[in-house]
């Protein structure tokens, strides 16, 4: 991958006239590529924002009191744009990524823009990047929104300014190893959220506390942990950074949302989804030994989209679980990830 010293983001000589950036797009990963444009807007005393505007990527000024580094005021969201076989570009439900950062807004107290204004700073971020969102077929631009509290304060408390800003970068597949399945870890040590926390909002502080347990379940060789509830470890709640489901018969099951839950977008799309499909969907709590009975375990994200699980390991028992054609998740990650590119027909009007 091109590395972010070789790539000059103010090379304005082609920007907006190639179609593609020149760039090895068969092989992108998760990683950052730094791309042309990022998108800032502020908010005044009154909690109202500005214009925001389109400046090129870089490193920005933010006051050393900054509440969001702090105190960890801040948010994020995450969503994809994607290329059609014909070149076109779309997006996939950003009003929802629009809502939720509303709402995790209200639980950090912090203004956030209108669901009009975030999507229009999405679509002006994505133009201006174009050239960095890969050809059909081999990945999508990951759109990172941010909000954070970037005004100074000493005392415990939010910040009287708070910043708005979109980033992008191409990305590939999340898995180091594309489309193979997936083998986690039951974490029962260290916890991912607890009730009355922020697991149920996209807080930015609720990653750092996972990588502690990933590293050491990737040291062990799995490729990424479960988590419990915090409260009384007996059910399963989210992988690090994705929603988890179980299809045992025709019932596709995932915890429900009750505040240590991510609202995932992929998450209700599947749930949307397979009750199109005429399969039954729970949402509720689900124990430990009912992922170890499966027929059918899988993750959904933004990121990584919908991986199939192939194994699950808990207190040194592992539980395996069928994976590729002719599963059901198979059946459903292909049917989105068709509407998400373009080549399934969109009928619940997802896609923009
Ligand atoms: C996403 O799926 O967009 C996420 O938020 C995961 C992120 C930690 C990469």
């Amino acid at each position: 991958a091109q590395s972010s010293s070789t790539h000059k983001v103010n090379e304005k000589r082609s920007i907006g006239k190639e179609k593609y950036a020149n760039f090895d797009w068969d092989n992108l990963g998760f990683s950052l590529t730094p791309t042309d444009y990022m998108y800032i807007m502020k908010s005044n005393k009154d909690g109202n924002f500005s214009k925001g505007s389109l400046t090129p990527y870089g490193t920005f000024e933010i006051s050393p009191a900054a509440a969001v580094l702090n105190y960890g005021q801040g948010l994020f969201e995450g969503l994809k744009a994607y290329r059609k076989e014909d070149g076109r570009i779309q997006l996939f439900r950003v009003e929802e990524n629009a809502n939720r950062m509303k709402m995790g807004a209200e639980r950090l107290l912090m203004p956030s823009p209108s669901v009009e204004e975030f999507v229009n700073a999405v679509k002006q971020t994505v133009l201006a990047n174009k050239r960095w969102v890969p050809p059909y077929g081999k990945g999508s631009l990951y759109i990172r929104p941010l909000l954070m509290g970037s005004g100074g304060v000493l005392g415990i408390g939010p910040a009287p300014e708070c910043t708005f800003l979109i980033f992008t970068s191409p990305i590939g597949i999340w898995y180091k190893d594309g489309s193979k399945p997936k083998s986690l870890l039951i974490e029962d040590g260290l916890s991912r959220a607890a009730p009355g926390g922020t697991g149920g909002v996209k807080s930015i502080t609720n990653y750092a506390p996972v990588f502690e347990a990933v590293n050491e379940a990737k040291a062990k060789g799995f490729t990424d942990v479960l988590f419990l509830d915090a409260a009384t470890g007996k059910y399963i709640e989210e992988v690090s950074s994705c929603n988890v489901f179980i299809v045992k018969g025709n019932i596709i099951s995932t915890p429900g949302i009750q505040g240590t839950i991510l609202p995932g977008i992929t998450r209700k799309s599947v749930i949307e989804l397979a009750l199109d499909f005429g399969y039954q969907v729970e949402e509720r709590s689900i124990p430990v030994e009912d992922v170890i009975e499966a027929d059918e375990v899988f993750c959904t994200g933004t990121a990584v989209g919908i991986s199939p699980v192939s194994s699950i390991t808990y207190k040194n028992k592992r539980a395996e679980f069928s994976v590729g054609e002719g599963t059901m998740t198979e059946k459903l990650r292909q049917t989105i990830t068709g509407i998400q590119n373009g080549v399934v027909d969109d009928k619940f009007g997802w896609t923009c």
